[in-house]
C-alpha cells in the first residue's frame, strides 16, 4: 500500500477556524498598498518622507507599504492605546510610547490599520500638529463607514469597510490574529477567550 503523502500545512491554520468571513483578501491588500504607494510616489515626488507607524497594529500596513514608496524614508512609531482588550472604543487616548524623531519642518505621514471612531486620529493629529511638521497626512488601509464620531480629512484610504470588528493583518482581538495574511470577522465563539 502507497503511504499516506505528508499533509502540507495550511498557512496560519492555527487561527482559520475563528474567521466568519474574509472581507479583504491578502491580493486585494497587496494591490491596493501598491496603488497606494504609487499615488503617494507621485504626490511626494523630489522629497523625502517620515512614516509614522501607530502600534501596534499599523506594523504590517507600514512593512508592505513602504515597499512600494520610491522616495528617501524615515521611520518612526508610537504607541497609543484607546482599547485595551475590549472592542469598544473609550475615546481616552494614552501615549504609551512617543517618537523618537522631532517633526519639525518635515513632511510626515501617518500610517494607520484602521480608522473606527476617529478619535485616535483626531487625538495624533492634534498632537503631531503642534511639532510642526512641513506637511501632516494620514494613510489608512481601512476605514469604517460612517462611524466616525469627528471629522476627519484622510488623504489615503485602502478600503471602505462596514462597520464590523475585523481582525487580520495587523488587527487584533485580545493580541491574537495579527499575522492573518486577510482582514476578516470572527465566528462569535471567537470571542470566548482561550
Ligand atoms: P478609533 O479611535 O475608534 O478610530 O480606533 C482606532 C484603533 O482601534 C485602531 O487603530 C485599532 O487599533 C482599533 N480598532 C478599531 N476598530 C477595530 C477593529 O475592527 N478590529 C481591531 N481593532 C480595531
Ligand atoms: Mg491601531
Amino acid at each position: 500500500m502507497e503511504p499516506a503523502p505528508t499533509p502540507t500545512l495550511p498557512f496560519l491554520n492555527v487561527y482559520e477556524p475563528d474567521i466568519e468571513r474574509v472581507l479583504v483578501s491578502a491580493e486585494q491588500i497587496q494591490a491596493k498598498l501598491a496603488e497606494m504607494g504609487d499615488r503617494i510616489t507621485a504626490d511626494y515626488e523630489g522629497r523625502s518622507l517620515l512614516l509614522v507607524g501607530v502600534l501596534k497594529g499599523a506594523f504590517v500596513v507600514m512593512a508592505d507599504l513602504a515597499r512600494h514608496i520610491r522616495l528617501p524614508l524615515q521611520f518612526d512609531f508610537m504607541a497609543v492605546s484607546s482599547y485595551g482588550v475590549a472592542t469598544r472604543t473609550s475615546g481616552v487616548v494614552r501615549i504609551l510610547k512617543d517618537l523618537d524623531e522631532d517633526l519639525d519642518g518635515k513632511d510626515v505621514l501617518i500610517v494607520e490599520d484602521i480608522i473606527d471612531s476617529g478619535l485616535t486620529l483626531n487625538y495624533l493629529l492634534k498632537n503631531l500638529r503642534a511639532r510642526r511638521p512641513a506637511s501632516l497626512e494620514v494613510a489608512a488601509l481601512l476605514q469604517k463607514t460612517d462611524v466616525q464620531k469627528v471629522p476627519l480629512n484622510i488623504r489615503y484610504v485602502g478600503f471602505e469597510i462596514p462597520n464590523e470588528f475585523v481582525v487580520g493583518y495587523g488587527l487584533d482581538y485580545a493580541e491574537r490574529y495579527r499575522n492573518l495574511p486577510y482582514v476578516g470577522t470572527l465566528r462569535p465563539e471567537a470571542y470566548g477567550g482561550g
